[in-house]
């Protein structure tokens, strides 16, 4: 979830949400996932570094540091273009010139599925076999948590599609566990439960039907069953 300082004034958010309405889509249900209560990102990624051994992370998008000062492992590297992590640039950047590889890479940094992309498809070229990819801000609980450009204070942008596509991929397992926004968890394995989805661009799904099948679109795991599946 991001909460943006330099974020516009909220009349230009709400310019932008009239123009999402008349442009794009007009859908006012919501989900109803409380955050408070489950595990944070940090929980689930320390525990997944313990009960797998791992020893080399990536975390792209870092921030402040708030998850990449509570990673506990061997050797890690954090990539963001303004603040936070070891390495000042953009996921792009690094992806072009870095050598290593990874057993854990979370992605968290432009939450554009477009951008989103990318990063899965350079991740999956660098993860070590037995790796894993985690996503942050999967979930987003209402329609204006998720828009392009973003609309409102608390944002998960469209990271949403990019697992949907993933879940159509032959190639890859894709699931999402609920907890913290959402972490969508792709193992490089050859996919267990497909999803058929005949739409041309992903970046065309709309909310209401991300909101009617997200179960099957997203995969949900059990914050407290993920280890099982991996
Ligand atoms: C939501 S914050 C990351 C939060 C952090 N991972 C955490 O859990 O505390 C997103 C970060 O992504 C960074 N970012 C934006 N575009 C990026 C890009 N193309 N490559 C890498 N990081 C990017 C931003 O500078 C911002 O600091």
């Amino acid at each position: 979830m991001i909460r943006n300082d330099a974020l516009p004034g909220k009349l230009t958010l709400y310019f932008r949400r009239f123009c999402y309405f008349i442009k794009n889509e007009r859908f006012s249900k919501k989900l109803s996932y409380d955050w408070n209560k489950t595990q944070t990102r940090f929980d689930i990624i320390n525990k997944l570094i313990k009960s797998k051994k791992f020893k080399t992370y990536l975390e792209i998008g870092c921030q402040s540091d708030v998850n990449f000062s509570k990673i506990e492992i061997e050797k890690k590297i954090g990539v963001d273009p303004q603040s936070g992590g070891t390495l000042r640039m953009t996921s792009d950047e690094f992806f072009s010139q870095n050598k290593d590889t990874f057993d854990l890479i979370f992605i968290d940094g432009l939450h554009i599925h477009e951008q989103v992309l990318k990063d899965i498809d350079n991740s999956l070229n660098v993860l070590n076999e037995s790796g894993v990819i985690l996503l942050h801000d999967c979930l987003p609980a209402k329609i204006w948590h998720q828009t392009i450009p973003q609309t409102h204070s608390s944002w998960n942008g469209d990271v949403w599609k990019s697992i949907v596509q993933s879940r159509t991929r032959e190639d890859i397992d894709t699931y999402t566990i609920k907890a913290d926004q959402g972490l969508g968890l792709i193992l490089k394995r050859k996919n267990r439960d497909i999803l058929v989805h005949t739409i041309d661009n992903f970046k065309d799904l709309k909310f209401e039907d991300y909101y009617k099948y997200h179960e099957k679109f997203m995969r949900l795991v059990d914050e407290n069953k993920f280890l099982e599946i991996i």
